[in-house]
């Protein structure tokens, strides 16, 4: 029996994390809001957390039961832990992961419930999870928030109440190379979903002109090279799961990822007008394993001279600062792709709807997405 997976992600960012999960040939895919469900086992799950570029948690769905009340709450979590369901999560049992040996800690969101306090309903779910075991080994297992063996989260939506088990642990944005900040970095995962969203060939230099952190080349670079999200991660939740097979996950960390140009030759040029951005960049693709492919400059966009193209224009000016909160400002980074990066391809992480259309092109793909808890929109022009 398949496990029932959710995997959770940025809002507007679904269809591309549903593309990336048709990519590792994920099985009763759906698309909902802020997350894809699917269908696979646990070494699905070990790649997912790998691989994925756009996704923040892969989560096991361990049960859903009807829950209009506290007492209907407790109840389904007693059931889940006291006794065996007959359907083990592909092969581990309960008596496996409910153990009292394994500490554990439960956060709870609601939504269009009657039960209204997240608090409460967590601590509804945590009672019949804790009598449950008592029941079955008569005693309790300890709650440990920090890095808890079991990180479980409740949704109630409605009258339904779903048990999950989240089998990443840090979210998977944090993949390692972003040692140096600055102003308004992007995270990492609409970094990516920036340069997927392009559907980029693989062909020809890719430039940020506004390169800040350095977060949109890092996920060019490596999306470029065939370079998976999770290589520098020292942990996932997965690996303290009964069940972890730590030799089949060497196996998958050593597949062959799929690199859209075949990965060779690959540059990337960033420039800022900020030279602690240009020194953060450099730390940071440094870290990421980037340092030989790319060539970083201070330079202002506007007056730099991109190398010999047609490649993908990658940028993420710096709206919410006064510079380009301006309509000339967008206007003139119009006008920059149109003269300087002809037969280009372009993506540019934008505002509100009214920066977008200050650019005066039309561009061929428009994705509103969030950006933290802005609202911005991933726009693609084919500068033919
Ligand atoms: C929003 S930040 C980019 C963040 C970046 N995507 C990241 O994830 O770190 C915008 C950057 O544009 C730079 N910038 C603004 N105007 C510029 C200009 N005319 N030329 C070059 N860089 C510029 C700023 O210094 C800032 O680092």
């Amino acid at each position: 029996m398949p496990l029932s997976l959710v995997t959770t992600c940025a809002l507007g960012l679904e269809e591309i994390l549903a593309d990336e999960l048709r990519n590792l040939a994920a099985e009763a895919l759906e698309v909902g809001r802020g997350a894809v469900t699917w269908k696979g086992g646990w070494p699905e799950v070990w790649r997912a957390n790998f691989r994925l570029r756009t996704a923040n948690r892969v989560l096991v769905e361990l049960g859903s039961w009807a829950a209009p009340d506290g007492d209907a709450l407790h109840a389904g979590a007693f059931r889940l832990v006291a006794e065996e369901t007959g359907r083990p999560w592909a092969g581990v049992t309960a008596g496996e992961l409910f153990h009292p040996d394994r500490t554990f800690a439960l956060r709870a969101t609601a939504r269009s419930s009657r039960l209204t306090d997240p608090r409460w309903v967590a601590l509804r779910v945590k009672d019949g999870l804790v009598d449950g075991q008592r029941r079955r080994w008569d005693r309790r297992g300890n709650v440990e928030r920090r890095r808890p063996d079991l990180a479980l989260r409740v949704w109630l939506a409605g009258d339904r109440a779903s048990l999950l088990l989240d089998t990443s642990g840090d979210s998977l944005d944090r993949r390692g190379y972003r040692v140096a900040g600055g102003m308004a970095p992007v995270r990492e995962t609409l970094g990516a979903a920036v340069v997927l969203a392009s559907r980029w060939e693989g062909r020809g230099p890719i430039v940020d002109p506004m390169c800040g952190t350095g977060t949109l080349l890092a996920e060019a670079g490596w999306i470029a090279l065939g370079q998976a999200p999770g290589r520098l991660r020292s942990h996932w939740a997965f690996e303290d799961l009964p069940g972890f097979d730590a030799a089949a996950f060497e196996r998958i960390r050593g597949e062959a990822v799929p690199a859209p140009g075949g990965g060779e030759g690959v540059r990337l040029y960033g420039v800022d007008a900020d030279p602690q951005a240009v020194a953060a960049t450099r730390t940071n693709l440094t870290r990421a394993g980037l340092a030989s492919c790319c060539e970083l400059s201070r330079d202002d966009a506007f007056r730099y001279d991109p190398p010999e193209g047609p490649g993908l224009l990658v940028v993420n000016p710096a709206y919410g600062e006064r510079m380009v909160e301006e309509p000339d400002q967008w206007h003139r980074l119009g006008d920059l792709l149109k003269q300087r990066y002809r037969g280009w391809r372009a993506v540019v992480l934008a505002g509100d709807k009214g920066k977008g259309k200050w650019i005066g092109l039309r561009p061929r793909r428009r994705i509103p997405v969030k950006n933290g808890p802005l609202d911005a929109r991933i726009l693609i022009f084919d500068l033919y």
